[in-house]
């Protein structure tokens, strides 16, 4: 089978390789020569673990290629996956121009039937608008030649992207006809030897799951994130709490964390637009609206509780800062916690300086000289009046607590991820602070 996935970003490049690794002969097509000029190298340009190395494979078993040309990738291919951007523009709403640019693009240059799959997380109705960009290219070139679309969520998370793709908890595909289903279902069966399920629906209903699934999830956060608080309040501890309700298998035990709010490109962003998407239908999603009111108060709790310790002026207060990725595994900061941390902090005249094993370019390029960027997790505690765990990075979970004491000002620590046991803590003479444990 031939396939062609437009965009090799996040989403393109894992879908790209992982169908490769089934032997599926894959053309990936991004309009950057450079990007594309780094992948026929074999050099990925996003930290993904264990993504290079299967790119690697297939190149060399040639089952990967990659062009500029939309053209050339799509002629001998059954399934086009389109999976390049859907940046916010100015209100907020997902911009469709790129998809609907490479729709229009297909629609100039296909010869014959193909399935074209969104891949990208777009907005309810968008498959239905890439068929309209389509059939009116066809319509211009006075040419007529089946094709399907085809709605495919992505559900991989960031750091297990590969895993994720390779070994899924199910495949949702909103489909409108069987030669589509037919294709969809070929080229998903490697997928499915765990047993779980390949699920085939309506377009709508596809486009509507992903919206449905992140919501959902972010959903459970900002609603342990809210008890945590009050478990402070009262005197309880959230962890015990967590471990007492997430053993009910009606609410299962992920995702269920608190800490210094979600973030990334994914949960912020679609919870939004499908609060927004409702309102267009003159429906108020109250729910997710207090989903995200309690994210972004999650954020700042941590200066909150280093303000009540050190007091509103901050000048002359020097932190220390661990994570700066809006997760572990990956570089990735949008929306991160940190960059809301670090700005407030700021504004009320401290100095920090920050240390995220993986995130430190990412961190450059968008703070600048704005904070001192540390060499390791140590240089990082030199003269801090406090460390912050802002990610729950591995090797921040058993640092070696003499070597901090010796170096920081002050023995104080506000742990955002509950990463340490506060007795043992306390136990050796530092100030812990952390989310929804009474200190
Ligand atoms: C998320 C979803 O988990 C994926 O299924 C989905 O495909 C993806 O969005 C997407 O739409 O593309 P991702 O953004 O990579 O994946 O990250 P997650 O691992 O889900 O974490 C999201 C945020 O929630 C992080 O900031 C994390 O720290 C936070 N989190 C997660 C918690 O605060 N508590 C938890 O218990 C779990």
């Amino acid at each position: 089978m031939n396939i062609a996935v437009i965009g090799t970003g996040y989403v393109g490049l894992v879908t790209g390789t992982c169908f490769a690794e089934t032997g599926v002969n894959v053309v990936c097509v991004d309009i950057d020569k450079k990007k594309v000029a780094m992948l026929r190298n074999g050099e990925v340009p996003i930290y993904e673990p264990g993504l290079d190395a299967l790119l690697e494979r297939n190149l060399d078993k040639n089952r990967i290629s990659f062009t500029t040309s939309l053209q050339k990738a799509i002629k001998d291919c059954d399934a086009v996956f389109i999976a390049v951007g859907t940046p916010p523009d100015e209100d907020g709403s997902a911009d469709l121009k790129y998809v609907l640019g490479v729709a229009r693009e297909i629609g100039q240059h296909m010869e014959d039937y193909k399935v074209i799959i969104t891949k990208s997380t777009v907005p309810v109705g968008t498959s239905y608008k890439v068929k309209a960009a389509v059939e009116e290219e066809l319509v211009q070139r006075g040419v007529r030649i089946p094709f399907d679309v085809a709605s495919n969520p992505e559900f991989l998370k960031e750091g297990s992207a590969v895993d994720d793709f390779l070994k899924p908890d199910r495949i949702v595909v909103g489909i409108e006809s069987k030669r589509a289903e037919k294709v969809m279902r070929r080229l998903y069966k490697p997928f499915l030897m765990n047993g779980h399920p390949l699920l085939f629906m309506d377009i709508f209903s596809s486009e509507m799951t992903k919206y449905a699934a992140n919501s959902m999830l972010a959903t459970k956060i900002s609603f342990m994130n809210d008890i945590a608080n009050l478990c402070e309040l009262v005197g309880a501890n959230v962890d015990l709490v967590r471990k007492g309700i997430g053993s009910d298998s009606r609410i299962g035990n992920k995702f269920i964390y608190p800490g210094t709010g979600y973030g990334g490109s994914c949960f912020p962003k679609d919870v939004q637009a499908l609060v927004r998407t409702a309102d267009e239908y003159g429906h108020s999603l109250e729910v997710l609206k207090a989903v995200e009111a309690v994210n972004y108060r999650q954020k700042t709790t941590l200066v909150e509780k280093i303000k009540k310790h050190f007091g509103n002026d901050l000048k002359g207060k020097h932190f220390g800062l661990w994570g700066l990725a809006f997760k572990p595994k990956t570089d990735d900061m949008r929306e991160a916690p940190s960059l809301v941390i670090i700005e407030e902090l700021k504004a009320l005249g401290a100095t920090i300086r920050a240390y995220d094993p993986v995130a430190m370019h990412e961190a450059e390029r968008i703070l600048g000289d704005s904070i001192e960027y540390a060499k390791d997790e140590y240089d990082v505690a030199i003269d801090a009046d406090a460390l912050i765990v802002v990610t729950e990075w591995s090797e921040f979970r058993m640092p070696n607590f003499r070597i901090l004491e010796k170096l920081m000002n002050e023995r104080t620590i506000f742990d955002g991820r509950n990463i340490y046991d506060p007795e043992e803590i306390e136990e050796i003479g530092f100030n812990y602070y952390s989310i929804g444990r009474a200190a």
